[in-house]
């Protein structure tokens, strides 16, 4: 039987870990690196131990980027904030499953609102979680560190979880997409593009020491080699 070829796997940097002082000049480093999203994390001291950003930083975004703005709410009630953040440009919404009551409803607005709506399982959480959400999103985001701040180990448990993802999606003959989040680095990114996964976000990786468009650059290196 032939193989279906794959699409290309994205690369979604994480501006946690950018200087924010020249945030700009490390989003355009990141797109010369090949970056095929921005991810952009929203931490709101409830749901994580941690306060970030808002809908005005990822408007300054938008206004300077062209990339998709991949925008992981990490907050309770999101459906207060999702009509902010979608006229600030964000492209992708994800929610987690965790923090939300009425998950189809809010995956729903998302849509309505001409976004692409992804839902975020922490390590925690198992993927029969997703059995009755799963048709309707674009996108699952496994979380490979538990929420909060950047830097984290990954942890290993969540390349299995991708596996059988990869698995459940396609036995229902969907298109749904694959991202991981959490302690993604040249050490384990190949493995995950290998078990399934479609999207990467890196923060530490990227923005850690050194240069952010070389580090992206080497991040896609292994990420081509592994799509065979
Ligand atoms: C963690 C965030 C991640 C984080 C990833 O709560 O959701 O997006 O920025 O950063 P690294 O790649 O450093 O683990
Ligand atoms: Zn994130």
């Amino acid at each position: 039987m032939a193989r279906r070829s794959r699409g290309r796997t994205v690369l979604s940097p994480s501006l946690l870990s950018a200087d924010f002082g020249i945030l700009a000049e490390q989003v355009r480093a990141v797109e010369r690196g090949g970056a095929g999203a921005i991810h952009l994390d929203v931490m709101d001291g409830h749901f994580v131990p941690n306060l970030t950003i808002g809908p005005p930083v990822v408007k300054a975004v938008d206004r300077i980027s062209p990339l998709p703005l991949d925008v992981h709410l990490m907050i309770e009630e999101p459906d207060r904030y999702l009509e902010a953040f979608r006229e600030s440009g964000a492209d992708w919404i994800s929610v987690h499953v965790e923090a939300v009551h009425h998950l189809h409803r809010t995956v729903t607005r998302i849509r309505q609102l001409g976004a692409s709506p992804g839902v975020v399982l922490n390590p925690a959480t198992p993927l029969p979680a997703l059995e009755e959400i799963l048709e309707s999103v674009d996108f699952v985001l496994l979380m490979s560190v538990n929420p909060g701040f950047g830097g984290q180990a990954f942890i290993p448990s969540a390349l299995a979880k991708v596996a059988a993802l990869k698995k459940m999606i396609t036995h229902r003959g969907l298109g749904t997409r694959i991202e991981v989040d959490g302690g993604v680095d040249a050490g384990n990114v190949a493995d995950l593009v290998r078990a399934g996964a479609d999207i990467l976000v890196a923060g530490n990786a990227i923005f850690g020491k050194g240069d952010p468009a070389e580090n992206a650059r080497r991040l896609l290196r292994r990420m081509r080699e592994a799509e065979g």
